[in-house]
């Protein structure tokens, strides 16, 4: 189908829905209870290595792809290595934002260690740091170590609550100096934390570059198509794959079984469907009271994992006052078409470092519910002891 017939398949199709009876082949659209069991099974695990892993797992991490493999072969040690099938190369060319996950995965690793009385000694790559593309050796080596004198972490109760919510934010409820305080104390001190609030004159600025970087990843072929690739439409896919951009839209579900959501090629920019995506960013960014953002002094692997155990702490320290978040990540990627929007977000927040994280931060609106976790993929896939099906 060109891309002039997407558009007219996906106006026609909501009339097409409807006279087919779309309510019957709506049912199956939602999220699956099973797709989401980690959440609520990690606490169960007695084993120390397998609590801590099925907590790390939780982690926010870029596409929600999990590229994370571990090995437990060595008594009070997890091997931990990335699947190198489970990259985004269009989107993240040198993986820094997939070490920035497997930093958020670390973090949570180390504080469900510690919330048994184990300490979490981790040594980054062990058989040597990955050059400008990751490859498939360690990314860390784990010893867990009882210790008496380990103190828990108060974050680590957040860890099952803790959500990435793509939704408009309450803009009567604005981003405060105590906020601000709070989630840079969660940082920590290696890395620069920033936070512009709604008063900030550089909010509006912040919203101008990641509404163009966002058009401008839709617009790109390779990057589209990548998101394209790990969308998952429906309660069926969602539990198939239990990773990727979960889809639970009833009229884009039921386009998709009625053989009308074509997914083998990035639509126009000028299509009804790419407009709505432009016009659904344009409105949660109008709804955003406040931007914070992560920057390192240089953008070493070490320093990009560290990163990404920052913002697992940010974002943890943002439930604990009522706050949710949103990485906004377009504007801080590699890829040529985005040069424009890289080099002025970090004129504006870089202060002369890499920015690694920026993300929208807010709360929902009174009377709004949670949104459900996102899926993830459990122990077994993780330790490679899943159950071939089919
Ligand atoms: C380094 C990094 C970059 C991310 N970038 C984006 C982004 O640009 N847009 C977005 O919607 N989510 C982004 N996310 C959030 C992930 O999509 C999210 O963590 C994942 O889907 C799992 O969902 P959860 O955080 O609710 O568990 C990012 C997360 C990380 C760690």
């Amino acid at each position: 189908m060109d891309r002039k017939g997407f558009l007219r398949v996906l106006g026609g199709g909501v009339v097409l829905a409807a006279g087919l009876g779309a309510v019957a082949v709506w049912r199956g659209a939602g999220m699956p209870q099973e797709a989401t069991a980690a959440w609520r099974e990690a606490g169960t695990e007695q084993d120390v290595r397998r609590f801590a892993l099925a907590h790390a797992l939780l982690a926010p991490n870029p596409h929600n792809m999990q590229p994370w493999i571990a090995d437990l072969g060595t008594d009070g040690q997890i091997g931990l290595r990335l699947d190198m099938q489970r990259l985004l190369p269009a989107t993240d060319p040198f993986g820094r934002q997939i070490l920035m996950g497997a930093g958020a995965f670390l973090e949570l690793l180390a504080m469900a260690a510690a919330a048994r009385g184990y300490r979490a000694e981790i040594g980054l790559f062990p058989d040597g740091a990955p050059g400008e593309r990751l490859d498939a050796k360690r990314f860390a080596l784990v010893r867990l170590i009882q210790d008496a004198a380990v103190a828990p972490d108060p974050l680590f109760a957040n860890v099952p609550s803790r959500r990435t919510d793509r939704r408009g934010y309450d803009l009567g409820r604005p981003i405060g100096p105590e906020d601000a305080a709070a989630l840079a104390a969660a940082a920590g001190g290696t890395l620069r934390f920033g936070l512009a609030g709604a008063t900030d004159p550089r909010v509006e600025a912040i919203r101008a570059i990641a509404r163009e970087a966002w058009r401008i990843e839709l617009a790109t072929a390779a990057t589209m198509m990548e998101s394209m690739h790990v969308l998952r439409v429906g309660g069926a896919e969602i539990d198939r794959h239990r990773d990727g951009i979960s889809i639970t839209d009833p009229l884009l579900f039921t386009l998709m079984k009625l053989g009308m959501f074509d997914r083998s090629a990035a639509p126009a920019i000028d299509s009804a469907a790419m407009r709505k995506q432009v016009a659904d960013f344009d409105a949660i960014t109008a709804a955003t009271p406040g931007y914070f953002w992560i920057v390192s002094d240089g953008n070493s692997r070490a320093q990009q994992i560290a990163a990404g155990r920052a913002f697992a702490r940010v974002a943890l320290a943002g439930v604990s006052r009522g706050l949710v978040m949103h990485p906004n990540e377009q504007s801080l990627q590699e890829y040529p078409e985005v040069a424009t929007q890289y080099r002025a977000i970090h004129a504006l927040i870089g202060a002369g470092g890499t920015v690694q994280m920026l993300a929208r931060v807010g709360a929902l609106p009174a009377g709004t519910a949670v949104a459900e976790p996102a899926p993830r993929r459990g122990l077994p896939a993780l330790l490679g002891t899943e159950k071939m099906t089919g």
